[in-house]
């Protein structure tokens, strides 16, 4: 698998790919990848003639107390994981190459980021639309692929490409999930053999919502009271939130009138994990 390191050389192999004609579909990650993000560069080598997938942990969507320095990082297994998913090639920057001196330009938005990991997570967002930005900017993509696990970074990526006119088809793919029901995550691997049997509390209680809007009930805090205290009676869990928000406008609802989005961000120890599920889709 080729690991192109600098933006020169990203950029000089899709123009070339360009000037043959060929199509380009783009999977940005932070790295140490698992079958969710296979699954995008799938779907992605499916939909276009070459992929570029980047692995590239960006220092500025972290806050200070977050998991910046301890993010696992693998790049020999991620080159597997391209390869054997049909991805043709890694960009994997360094921050400085990214960040140069002196940089000072970013993407913020104002909606869409008051709520769930946006209240939890400040800088995210501000963060995370900046790198993308960045990246189609040096890739130029005709499609980019985004894992429907972290929901509110689709919604605003979504709203972002939009809002700046970036000629690019945004493509949000489903949840993989463990046969333990546990949500894929690079995160995982944070969790000891005890935290990992907890953090199946994340997906039961998920599954336990999903019934409960398919057995037709429409009040959204009947919904989250049962959430919360099926979490609640996990000892190692701490709620960090479980919300249910319109899904066009991120903002909380009282009854499931329209399409909405019930996610949730549990502490399993130290490790935050997040989960979701679309309403319209159960
Ligand atoms: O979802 C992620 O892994 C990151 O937020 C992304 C989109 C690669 C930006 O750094």
């Amino acid at each position: 698998m080729k690991i192109v390191r600098t933006i020169d050389e990203i950029r000089n192999q899709v123009k070339s790919w360009r000037k043959e004609g060929l199509t380009v579909g783009f999977v940005p990650t932070m790295g140490y990848l698992h079958e969710g993000h296979a699954s995008l560069i799938r779907k992605s080598s499916e939909q276009n003639d070459r992929t570029v997938v980047s692995v590239f942990v960006n220092p500025m969507q972290f806050g200070v107390n977050e998991d910046l320095d301890s993010y696992p990082r693998d790049i020999e297994h991620d080159s597997e994981v391209v390869e054997e998913s049909g991805g043709d090639i890694i960009f994997n920057p360094e921050p400085e190459e990214m960040y140069k001196s002196g940089f000072s330009s970013f993407v913020d938005m104002t909606v869409l980021t008051e709520e769930l990991c946006g209240l939890s997570r400040p800088v995210h967002f501000r963060g995370v639309c900046t790198v993308v930005t960045k990246l189609f900017n040096i890739v130029k993509p005709d499609r980019a692929y985004f894992g429907q696990k972290d929901a509110q970074q689709l919604a605003v990526i979504k709203h972002m490409v939009s809002d700046l006119n970036m000629d690019i088809e945004i493509i949000g793919c489903p949840i993989v999930r463990e046969e333990s029901g546990l949500a894929k995550s690079s995160r995982n691997t944070y969790l000891s053999d005890k935290e990992r049997e907890s953090a199946l509390i994340l997906s039961k209680t998920i599954f336990m919502g999903m019934d409960m809007v398919r057995n037709g009930e429409k009040d959204c805090k009947k919904i989250l009271d049962a959430m919360k205290k099926n979490i609640e009676s996990e000892p190692l869990a701490k709620i960090d939130y479980v919300k249910i928000v319109d899904l066009n406008t991120m903002q909380q609802i009282d009854t499931l009138d329209r399409p909405a989005l019930c996610a949730m961000a549990v502490y399993i120890g130290k490790t935050r994990l997040i989960d979701n599920f679309f309403t319209e889709q159960v």
